[in-house]
């Protein structure tokens, strides 16, 4: 049995009874546990089917409270968080003592952030404990932009879901990790290479494999992975090519739509080409389109910049082959 609810006094008691608690943040819904309680902690991975060697982010309100988790906090990441925090950010750094191996999968370092969400910042404030939270999908999901999504998915597991509106930035936080006091961008996601190379100067991205080589069909892990089979890349081929029945394809494209393919099976994920619109669109129509009575989703590949990266790289894993 769940309930959805702005109640953050409730949401708080759960949380300290050491269950669970779905929490609203800017870029998805997250499925929350208190930090410092291993068992709590051991509950999010069994709903979500996680594997444990896969680590949690600590959610905090409070740049005080982040130092006490970390061992070190290297200069340009102390700039970028009072630059982006709280916003879609998380920052990876050698752990302190007082965080457990179970939220950080083995690793000595953790990752931490600020969320942006009034909501979730003001039950942060009531407890004594940090929020661990991955997104609120079940392993290899889509995660879930609005208190609907989490229902759907997971509404039998939880007690509780947080209700703050749908994410206004809906797509996960960019995550930096400093190893060395060098920062290396780990995953794309609500801040821009851009905006944080403004900041700290030229940074590293981490070597990925779904992006930097060609596809081979069924190779691809799948993740962020809707039901349908997804291609990714030059709409336009893709139609052209023909394999599928027009009325059995299901469109994602930045703004065109198709003269060839019904109207109701195509979703513009902003009419005026705007990146961050686009992002804040993208799980939940990807979600719409699995709903469709279709046999495959062609979604088009975004420009190489800004938070059009963030959206490649979830069209990427989600997809089977790439145009
Ligand atoms: O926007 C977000 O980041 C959302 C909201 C709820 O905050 N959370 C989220 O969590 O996307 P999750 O668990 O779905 O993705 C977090 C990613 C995982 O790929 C995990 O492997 C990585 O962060 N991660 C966590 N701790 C890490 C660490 N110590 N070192 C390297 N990667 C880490
Ligand atoms: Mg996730």
């Amino acid at each position: 049995m769940f309930r959805t609810g702005t109640d953050i006094e409730l949401a708080a008691s759960i949380l300290r009874s050491g269950d669970v608690v779905v929490i609203p943040t800017e870029t998805v819904y997250g499925l929350s546990a208190n930090a410092f309680n291993p068992e709590a902690v051991k509950k999010i991975f069994a709903i979500k089917k996680r594997p444990l060697f896969n680590p949690l982010i600590v959610h905090s309100d409070s740049l005080t409270k982040v130092e006490q988790y970390v061992a070190e906090f290297p200069l340009k990441a102390k700039k970028l968080s009072e630059k982006f925090w709280p916003g879609p950010l998380t920052i990876v750094l050698k752990k302190s003592n007082i965080i457990s191996e179970i939220v950080t999968g083995g690793n000595s370092t953790v990752a931490v952030r600020i969320p942006n969400h009034p909501l979730t910042i003001a039950l942060l404030k009531l407890l004594d404990f940090p929020l661990a939270a991955p997104s609120a999908n079940p392993f290899g999901f889509i995660s879930p932009t609005t208190p609907q999504h989490v229902e759907e998915q997971l509404g039998d597991k939880i007690k509780y879901i947080l209700d703050g509106g749908k994410c206004m930035v809906g797509i996960e936080s960019t995550i930096i990790g400093f190893f060395e006091d060098e920062p290396e961008i780990l995953r794309f996601g609500g801040i821009s290479i851009e905006d944080i190379e403004a900041i700290i100067g030229k940074v590293k991205i981490k070597n990925n494999d779904f992006l930097e080589n060609p596809i081979a069909p069924g190779q691809l892990k799948s993740h962020y992975a809707p039901k349908h089979k997804l291609i990714f890349g030059d709409l336009e081929k893709m139609i052209k090519k023909g394999d599928y029945n027009p009325v059995k394809i299901g469109i994602l494209s930045f703004n065109n739509l198709y003269s060839m393919i019904p109207q109701e099976n195509q979703i513009r994920l902003s009419k005026n080409l705007d990146l961050n619109e686009a992002a804040g669109n993208l799980f939940d129509s990807l979600r719409k389109l699995d709903k469709l009575d279709i046999e495959v989703i062609f979604a088009e590949e975004f420009p190489n910049r800004e938070l059009g990266r963030a959206i490649n790289d979830r069209l990427t894993r989600a997809s089977a082959e790439r145009y």
